[in-house]
Parts: C-alpha cells; sequence; structure tokens
C-alpha cells in the first residue's frame, strides 16, 4: 500500500503518468465518473482549508465515489484527547482512502504508519503540502510543456510556507531548474532546504526586492505570509504587505512569465492582476481537481479502469 507524504514519494517516471492521466482525466472526464463507484474518501482536517479539502471532495465526487470526514479538529474526537495513529485505525474502518492535513509537522506521516488505508498529507505544519505541488507541476507542464529549464522566483513567506518547501523539492529532480528566492530575511527558506540545494549543486540566490529580478522570471510563485505560524502578532503586521505584485510591477516581467499562488492570497496580488493572462492562479486550482483525481485512482490500483 502506497501513501503521498511528500512529492519525492513518486518517481519522475511515475509523475510523468500521474500527469498524463490527469490530461486524459481533463479531456475525458466524463468516462471517469463511475472509476470509484462504491469508494469512500475520508477527509481529515485539524486545520482550515478551502481548495484542498473541497478538491479532494469534488475530485472524489466526479470519481464517482462519496467523501466523509471532518473539518475540525474541534469537531473530531481529537478534542477529546484521541491520538492521530488511534484516529487513522477509526477511519480505516470506514474508508477506503484518506486526505489528512495537521497543523504539526509529521502527523500524517504517524498515521500513516498506523493505516491500513492508503493516507495522503494534505498538508502538516510548515512542512509539506505534496499534493499542491502536483496541482503547480501540472499546471507549470499543461501551460509551458514541460518542467525543465525556468528560472523560478518564490517570493513572500519562505520560511513558514509548506507548499515552497514542498515545489522547490520536487523541482530538484528537473534539468536546468534555477531558483530565486525572495523574501524579507526574517522570512528566508529554511537552512535545511538551503544545504540540501548546495549539495545537490541547484543554483539559487536569495534576494529581499522583486523589482530587481522581475525580467529573469519564467515563474512568479507568489505566497501569503503565514499568520497561524507566527509566534508573535507584531512581527506579522510589519511583515504581512513586504511585498505587493500590481500591474506597475508586472511591466518589467517577461510577456510570456507565469504567476502562481497556492491561494488564499491576502494582499500579496492586487486584484488588478487577475485579468492579466500571466496570472495563472486561479487556473491552478482546476488542475488540482484533475491532478487530485489522477492520484485518488493511483493510490486505490485503479489508474486502469475508467
Ligand atoms: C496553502 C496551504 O494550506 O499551505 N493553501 C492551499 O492548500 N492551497 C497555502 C496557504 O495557506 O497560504
Amino acid at each position: 500500500m502506497r501513501h503521498l507524504m511528500s512529492p519525492l514519494d513518486f518517481t519522475v517516471e511515475e509523475l510523468n503518468r500521474l500527469f498524463d492521466l490527469a490530461g486524459d482525466i481533463e479531456q475525458n472526464m466524463g468516462s471517469y465518473s463511475t472509476a470509484c463507484a462504491g469508494k469512500k474518501l475520508a477527509t481529515c482536517f485539524y486545520e482550515p482549508s478551502t481548495r484542498t479539502r473541497l478538491s479532494f471532495e469534488a475530485a472524489m465526487l466526479n470519481l464517482g465515489g462519496s467523501v466523509l470526514g471532518f473539518s475540525d479538529a474541534g469537531s473530531s474526537s481529537a478534542s477529546k484527547g484521541e491520538s492521530v495513529s488511534d484516529t487513522i485505525r477509526v477511519i480505516s474502518c470506514f474508508a477506503d482512502i484518506c486526505a489528512m492535513r495537521h497543523p504539526k509537522e509529521g502527523a500524517p506521516m504517524v498515521a500513516a504508519d498506523k493505516s491500513s488505508i492508503p493516507v495522503i498529507n494534505a498538508g502538516d505544519g510548515g512542512h509539506q503540502h505534496p499534493t499542491q505541488t502536483l496541482t503547480d507541476l501540472l499546471t507549470i507542464r499543461s501551460l509551458k510543456g514541460r518542467l525543465d529549464h525556468f528560472t523560478i522566483g518564490l517570493c513572500g513567506d519562505l520560511k513558514f510556507g509548506r507548499t515552497v518547501h514542498s515545489l522547490i523539492h520536487a523541482l530538484e529532480r528537473y534539468e536546468g531548474i534555477e531558483f530565486i528566492f525572495i523574501s524579507p530575511e526574517e522570512l528566508q527558506v529554511p537552512d535545511y532546504i538551503t544545504d540540501r540545494l548546495k549539495e545537490l549543486n541547484i543554483p539559487f540566490e536569495e534576494v529581499i526586492r522583486l523589482d530587481n529580478v522581475m525580467p529573469r522570471l519564467d515563474f512568479l510563485y507568489m505566497t501569503r505570509v503565514q499568520k497561524e505560524r507566527f509566534f508573535n502578532e507584531e512581527d506579522y503586521v510589519r511583515l504581512k504587505d513586504f511585498y505587493i505584485l500590481d500591474k506597475a510591477k508586472m511591466e518589467d516581467a517577461k510577456a510570456e512569465m507565469l504567476v502562481l499562488h497556492p491561494l488564499p492570497r491576502v494582499n500579496e496580488i492586487s486584484v488588478e492582476l487577475d485579468d492579466d493572462p500571466r496570472a495563472a492562479y486561479f487556473k491552478q486550482v482546476q488542475f488540482g481537481v484533475y491532478v487530485r483525481m489522477a492520484l485518488i485512482l493511483t493510490l486505490l490500483g485503479l489508474e486502469g479502469g475508467k
């Protein structure tokens, strides 16, 4: 049985198959409408979510399966003190696959260890968010036709942003990727990630100003300052509007540069950009459903039979 904890759990070849399947789903949605008939997805969300939980649920419903779960730790037995290991043993009796989000780094791994059904990490604290990364990679591949030879700027909260950590991790396996990390000093990418990039000889730069590097980027991955992971409100207030991407800043960008964002957006992208053809963040959401459908099919071993 397979779980998904990190984007590196799939080889590049397996990811290619997953993205091909997602592409086929996009083209032939109707022919997958009973692929998961009789199967149940449990969504166990101990932290807030809109896109991730609902896109998992939409994915399972599109496949003809059913969904159950909770969207708030307070309404689960976690509030009575039940451990994640016990909860997953119980959920294993009710469902065929589980997507779990938890504020504690590593909690979905603890669950996977005791689970008799596939567990998908739907975000663990400030650590990883592999299904957002699958969404990001499918978006890049679908809109640009490849996943290699790009200069990618990641901007905002690179310290706490789990989507950033997972995306860097996943992209380390593709040729010709160059990273530019754009953040205030307090929100730089953690050392364990930059140390790994150095070990792998993957080029990266760390800068504070976005405008200086803008003309070089093929992608700009904007992120929200992760309020819920700050220890004090004052720091958050000081840093929250450090970057605001607007039309004026986009003037220096390449004509074909794409703006990505895992969403939710707060102030870091001005709404005036939403109509710019380079704004790809709402397209990402749609790709997220296709890739989660492909993932559910793959983890349930049903990828062959639509
Ligand atoms: C992200 C997350 O939860 O880490 N959201 C998402 O799943 N698309 C990003 C964020 O909350 O800023």
